[in-house]
This record gives structure tokens, C-alpha cells and sequence, in this order.
């Protein structure tokens, strides 16, 4: 069996590629399903929702390095020649529908590439040691959407093509009982194809290009999902600090004010919460807190109270598993809090300490968050960090290694306040 095509039928280097991408693709198609079916699964179970969509992503790499390879082969070859070139819109069909599949076993996996490389946060790993993102791709949920979206119509479409393409192939063996199947497979000896000089490519190709344009065109419009793996919205669309209820007022805020000291109302601020999920670093934050600041610029010392809506977090592309019930359970525990003493620098040039409690999921535990301050007049500027450990908390209990999510959780705020 000779390496190339000729008229008659394929080489044995298309008959590889040819066999081997459907492998490829088919698997492709039925883990992304049934990670996806994982993930949108009530007991999200994170690590195998992680492990599935890593298998995934790695064999669809391997299908759109090999597709590329595929193409590349096909344009130096001859394309056999129709078996029966006078059922015109058969032959148009079966053509379109090969072009439409070599430009979707590039364009798939591309789209599913632009997906975890514009994913903000933390993302199921291709297991492989090259890059993880492709590069000059900026991490915006936004963007990942539109991909995701271009990913999650494009699917249906090449499974479509494939359920025609298959059936094309069967009729021609049940039906027809030609040679067509036989020569991607063993045939040897076909006969010559009728020479037909009315089949041309270039109507396949353009059918085949504009039928993915179409899904390009679909994905732009497709309005967007309330996917849990794009919740951002929600939180986002909420001012970044809303000011608490009782320090809207100066007196309200002076009643919580415990140390006599005065008392700061915060103007704006954030919180963000950063972890390792999958080797990977993730950053959050959490849109609705307050934080109620009693000090005294001549003492340096002070008392703070900070409340926060745990279920305002948003979390890379895994807000939801971690508000469920293994990690911040929001449901049950809507509310984070830390109380602290504020201690003057140890010396000049060092930062505060914000000294006491932060109750997570109901447990208290000791924390210290240093952090810099500085006041001109009425008006203060504080930003500091603080590393604590989710196991003391129980946060995540069932993932009692780090393979899945790092133990260390990073809690990083900054703010500008006002003196009341
Ligand atoms: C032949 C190649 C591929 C096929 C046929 C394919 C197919 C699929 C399918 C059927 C889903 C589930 C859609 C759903 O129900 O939500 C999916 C999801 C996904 N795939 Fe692929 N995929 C391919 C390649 C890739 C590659 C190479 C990557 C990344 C490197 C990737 C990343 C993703 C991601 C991130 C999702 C979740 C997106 C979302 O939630 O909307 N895929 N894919
Ligand atoms: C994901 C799955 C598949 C993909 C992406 C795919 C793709 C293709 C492409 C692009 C061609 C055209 C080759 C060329 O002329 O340059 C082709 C030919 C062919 N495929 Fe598939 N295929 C898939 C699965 C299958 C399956 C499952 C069967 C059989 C049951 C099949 C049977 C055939 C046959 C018989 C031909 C030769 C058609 C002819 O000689 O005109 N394919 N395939």
C-alpha cells in the first residue's frame, strides 16, 4: 500500500490520520460531555471534574496538532475521485461535509484552547509540560464566554457532520454496496472512479467555511448563559464595598465604635482571596463586605470589626464549588467575620497589626494581618495581607491533600476611609 492517495483511493498515511483523529475526536467529544455533565452535577466533586476535563483538553490538543499535520498532508495529495459524480448534491454534500470536518478538527479544539487560555483564574491543566495558554490571549471572562459559547455550538455542529458523514459512509455500504468505505479501510484493487469534470472544490470549501462562519456568527450573538463557570455577573455588577448599614450614618457608626477612638467610614475597597487550585494560582474577591475602623491616628491603635457576605465571592472560573457545601457552604454559613485589636508599627517604617479572630464556616481562630497605613487629614489609606489555612477552618475538608486546592489561602484587602 503505497504512503499517498491517487484517484483511486487513500494512502495509508491519510487511512492513519484518518482513523486515528475519529478516535481522537469521538473520545474528545464524549469526555467533554461528561465533564461537563460533572461539573454541572450537584455533587460537584472537584477533583474528578478537574481530572476529566484535563484528559479532555490534553486529547483535543492532540487532535488539532494532528489535524494540523492532517491538512497539510491532504493539500499535497490527490483526493480520490467521486464514485458516483453524477448524483450531484450527494457528491456536494459528502464534499462539504469533509471540508466542513478538516475545518472543524482545527477550529474545535482551537476554540476550546481560547477558552482555557482567556479563563480568568484557575482552569483543569492540559496535561502536558509545554505552555498552558496560548499566548497574546488577555484573561477576560468576557472574552472566555464567547469562546466557551463559540465551543459549546460548535459541538453540536461537528458531531452533526459526523452523524452525516457516518451515515453517508453507510449508505454507501448497505445501500450503494460500493467501494467507498473499502477504501479508507483495506481496499486494494478498486476499480477507476468515473472522471467527471463538473466536481469541483472550491464550492465545498466555501460551503464549509461559511457553515463555521455561521457558528463564529451564532457564538457572538448567543446571549449570555448563567453558566456556573462564567457567575461573575452578579457579584460584579455590585459596587465593590457596600457601605454597612450601621456606618451610613456618623451616629449609627459612632454607636458600634467600641474604643471611643474616631471612628472611619470606608469610601472604597476590595478584598481578594487568592489560592492554588490545580497548580494553578486563582485570584477572587468578595463584592460585598464592610468594615467598621475605630482608630486613633495620635495613639496608633485601634479596634476593627470586618463582616463579610461570603456569598458575594467570586472565584476565577470556580465561584460555585467554592461557595458549595465542601468549601464556604454560603447557604449555611452566609457570614465570614474578623474582629481585631490595631496595634502601632513596632517601629518606624514597619506596618500595623491588625491583631485577633477571623470565624469562618462558624470556627474562630487567631489571625494577624499586618498592614500599612497611612492618613493625610480626614483621609486614610490601608492596604495589608495575611496567609491563613483553609484545613483550620474546615474549609474544603474533603480535600485533605493539595493536589486539588493548595491549603494556604492568601487574604489581601485595600482601602480608602474617611474620618466621620
Ligand atoms: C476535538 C476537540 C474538542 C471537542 C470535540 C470538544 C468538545 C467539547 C464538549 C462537547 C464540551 C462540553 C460542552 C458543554 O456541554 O458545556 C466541551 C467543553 C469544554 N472544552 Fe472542549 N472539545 C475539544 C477540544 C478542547 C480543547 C483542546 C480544549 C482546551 C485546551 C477544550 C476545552 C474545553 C473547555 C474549557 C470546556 C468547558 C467550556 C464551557 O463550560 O462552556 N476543549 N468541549
Ligand atoms: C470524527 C470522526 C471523523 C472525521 C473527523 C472524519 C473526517 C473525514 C474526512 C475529512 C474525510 C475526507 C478525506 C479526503 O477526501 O480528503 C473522510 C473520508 C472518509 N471517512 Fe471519515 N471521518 C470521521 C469518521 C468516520 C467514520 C466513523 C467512518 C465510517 C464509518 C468514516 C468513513 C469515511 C470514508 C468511507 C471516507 C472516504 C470518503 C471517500 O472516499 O469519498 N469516517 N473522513
Amino acid at each position: 500500500m503505497s504512503a499517498g492517495n491517487d484517484e483511486r483511493g487513500y494512502g495509508w498515511v491519510a487511512k492513519g490520520f484518518h482513523w486515528l483523529i475519529a478516535l481522537l475526536i469521538l473520545t474528545s467529544l464524549a469526555l467533554g460531555l461528561y465533564a461537563a455533565s460533572l461539573r454541572d452535577s450537584q455533587a460537584q466533586e472537584l477533583q474528578k471534574v478537574f481530572e476529566a476535563f484535563s484528559v479532555h483538553k490534553t486529547l483535543g490538543v492532540s487532535v488539532l496538532i494532528l489535524g494540523v499535520l492532517r491538512v497539510l498532508w491532504m493539500l499535497t495529495q490527490p483526493k480520490p475521485r467521486p464514485l458516483h459524480p453524477q448524483r450531484r448534491v450527494e457528491t456536494y454534500v459528502a464534499d462539504l461535509v469533509h471540508w466542513a470536518l478538516y475545518l472543524g478538527m482545527i477550529i474545535m479544539p482551537l476554540s476550546g484552547w481560547l477558552v482555557h487560555s482567556s479563563a480568568p483564574g484557575g482552569f483543569a491543566r492540559i496535561l502536558w509540560p509545554f505552555g498552558q495558554r496560548l499566548p497574546a490571549v488577555p484573561q477576560d471572562p468576557a472574552l472566555s464566554e464567547r469562546f466557551a459559547a463559540f465551543h459549546g455550538i460548535g459541538w453540536w455542529v461537528l458531531a452533526a457532520l459526523i452523524v452525516l458523514h457516518v451515515g453517508g459512509a453507510m449508505k454507501h455500504l448497505v445501500i450503494d454496496r460500493d467501494q467507498t468505505l473499502a477504501r479508507m479501510t483495506h481496499g486494494r484493487n478498486l476499480e477507476e472512479p468515473p472522471k467527471d469534470s463538473r466536481f469541483t472544490k472550491l464550492t465545498g470549501i466555501a460551503g464549509a467555511v461559511l457553515l463555521w462562519a455561521a457558528v463564529l456568527v451564532a457564538a457572538t450573538l448567543a446571549p449570555r448563559e448563567a453558566d456556573p463557570l462564567f457567575d461573575e455577573t452578579p457579584a460584579a455588577s455590585q459596587p465593590a464595598v457596600t457601605a454597612p448599614a450601621s456606618a451610613t450614618s456618623a451616629e449609627a457608626a459612632q454607636e458600634t465604635a467600641s474604643s471611643g477612638a474616631p471612628v472611619w467610614q470606608v469610601q472604597d475597597g476590595t478584598l481578594g482571596v487568592s489560592v492554588t487550585q490545580g497548580g494553578n494560582p486563582v485570584t477572587g474577591q468578595f463584592a460585598d463586605w464592610n468594615a467598621n475602623i475605630d482608630y486613633d491616628p495620635d495613639t496608633q491603635t485601634g479596634k476593627v470589626d470586618v463582616t463579610i457576605n461570603t456569598g458575594s465571592l467570586t472565584l476565577g472560573s470556580v465561584s460555585d464549588t467554592a461557595k458549595g457545601p465542601d468549601f464556604l457552604n454560603t447557604t449555611q454559613f452566609p457570614e465570614a467575620r474578623f474582629q481585631a485589636d490595631l496595634l502601632p508599627p513596632e517601629a518606624e517604617g514597619q506596618p500595623h497589626l491588625a491583631k485577633g479572630t477571623l470565624t469562618i464556616l462558624g470556627k474562630t481562630v487567631d489571625a494577624e494581618l499586618p498592614f500599612t497605613l497611612t492618613i493625610e487629614g480626614d483621609s486614610a489609606k490601608a492596604n495589608g495581607k495575611m496567609s491563613v489555612n483553609r484545613q483550620d477552618f474546615g474549609v474544603g475538608a474533603t480535600y485533605a491533600d493539595e493536589t486539588t486546592v493548595g491549603f494556604a489561602v492568601d487574604i489581601e484587602f485595600a482601602l480608602n476611609a474617611k474620618r466621620l
